[in-house]
């Protein structure tokens, strides 16, 4: 057996765009994605029904032992029309959960921002507008006031560059932009403040408990050949997609080297005097969401390869700086996202961010797989593959922790099957399965077996 630490946080990841349905109940106003429908043509108006469900869900978790769970505030529920008043409804709603999972001995790890920005916001100009920034603090201060009595881990921000990269250059997530290059990039920077501004409001509002986070979604970046041209794409992309977010948050200034390759883009004048510093707040821990490697070559010119990631379907690279790189295929098993299955390059990612910032606490904020579950008769689903995938990557976790890298908590995605953005319901990655027209959850295989590593607080060294 190969056991973690003690205190390790096991928990699963919802968001509540995903999972919450009742999208006009108590009060809350429409966000950027009840008005956005995407590829798919399905919506979260229903999704699994977590509003009206959830005190089932909270059972669900604890049937499973977990001692956390990561969900994340719509923020037009507490501020529908994106700024004061605070609809009360909407703030009990959290809190009845909030007070309900810690009566199950499960710590509520809540996350701010997951893409559900109130619509009315976006009619301001949105993320693009720096003022989203104050609107951003002033809702994070509202959450701190109302639950920092009770809630120790607060993460701004999930994925700022998933954001910016599909809801301004790919248009696939809300608001649904189209090759914005000059968006793309000055949102990233106010997600970035956004997060600062509520790491201040933060300190302000709550004890000296509380856990500061913001979550990335950092890529294990590889040269596909061993050519010097190979590694300059891997800088670029890993300039961007990475350290774009890494060195301002950990470092306190933008990496130079990218500023330069996006010149033709921006001049950065969007960056004001002291902004750096604000980003740079002490973070008490840096969360990581990791799916599937990245694997980089630069662009011979023959001719373009759809890019192999699946987040981002389409030809050549748009993102800037890197207009000649591609994105080669990767050979190898794949989960039915089209996502190459490597474990590695979670180990990389997390014995990086250790050798680069020692002393960083880590926390593993989204892990899983999307896979063509076996429903059997009378309630049974089989997700052998799943099971496969999460064993591989706890055994990489636990490799990295072995040789020093403090992780302190590892959330799957996703306790249930949910609306998955572009993709809507027809990738699912519960460990629960959902009936979408009973709204029945059923377990999989993949919930008894993470029951039993969490209750073991261990993973068994040979693969199930
Ligand atoms: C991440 C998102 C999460 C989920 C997974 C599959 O990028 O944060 O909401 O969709 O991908």
């Amino acid at each position: 057996m190969r056991a973690f630490p003690d205190g390790f946080l096991w928990g699963a990841a919802t968001s509540s765009y995903q999972i919450e349905g009742s999208p006009d109940a108590d009060g809350k106003g429409p966000s950027i994605w009840d008005r956005f429908v995407g590829e798919s043509g399905d919506t979260g108006d229903v999704a699994c029904d977590h509003y009206r469900r959830w005190q089932e869900d909270v059972d669900l978790m604890a049937q499973l032992g977990l001692n956390a769970y990561r969900f994340s505030i719509s923020w037009p529920r507490l501020f529908p029309s994106g700024r004061p008043p605070l609809e009360p409804r909407g703030l009990d709603h959290y809190a009845r959960l909030i007070d309900a999972l810690l009566e199950h001995g499960i710590e509520p790890v809540v996350t701010l921002y997951h893409w559900d920005l109130p619509a009315a916001l976006e009619d301001e100009g949105g993320w693009r507008s720096r003022d989203t920034t104050a609107r951003f603090a002033e809702y994070a201060a509202a959450c701190f006031d109302a639950y920092g009595d009770r809630v120790r881990w607060w993460l701004t921000i999930n994925e700022p560059w998933i954001v910016g990269l599909l809801g301004y250059l790919h248009g696939l997530h809300a608001p649904g932009y189209k090759g914005d290059v000059l968006g793309e990039v000055t949102v990233f920077h106010h997600l970035l403040l956004a997060h600062g501004l509520a790491a201040e409001a933060l300190r302000d509002h709550v004890s000296a408990q509380a856990q500061l986070s913001i979550t990335l979604n950092l890529h294990a970046v590889r040269a596909a050949r061993e050519t010097a041209a190979d590694r300059d794409a891997v800088r670029r992309v890993d300039g961007l997609a990475n350290r774009l977010f890494l060195d301002p948050l950990l470092r306190g200034r933008y990496p130079a080297d990218v500023v330069e390759d996006t010149r033709g883009v921006t001049d950065w004048s969007f960056v004001r005097e002291g902004d750096e510093q604000t980003i740079a707040a002490p973070l008490d821990l840096l969360g990581v969401n990791y799916y599937t490697p990245t694997l980089v070559a630069a662009w011979d010119g023959a001719g373009r390869r759809e890019l192999a990631d699946g987040h981002a379907p389409g030809r050549g690279t748009a993102w800037p700086g890197c207009e000649d790189v591609e994105f080669p295929a990767q050979p190898g098993r794949r989960t039915s996202m089209g996502w190459n299955i490597d474990a590695g390059g979670l180990r990389d990612i997390l014995l990086r961010l250790h050798d680069e910032h020692p002393g960083l606490s880590l926390v593993v904020t989204e892990n899983g797989a999307a896979f063509e579950d076996r429903v059997e008769a009378a309630g049974v689903v089989r997700d052998a593959d799943r099971v496969h995938y999460l064993h591989e990557h706890l055994v990489a976790l636990h490799d990295a922790i072995e040789v020093g890298v403090g992780v302190r908590g590892y959330f799957l995605w996703s306790l249930l099957d949910n609306f998955e953005w572009t993709y809507g319901y027809s990738k699912r990655f519960g460990i629960f399965y959902v009936d979408f027209s009973t709204q029945e959850r059923v377990a999989k295989e993949s919930a008894r077996w993470y029951r039993d590593v969490v209750t073991s607080n261990a993973v068994e060294a040979p693969p199930p």
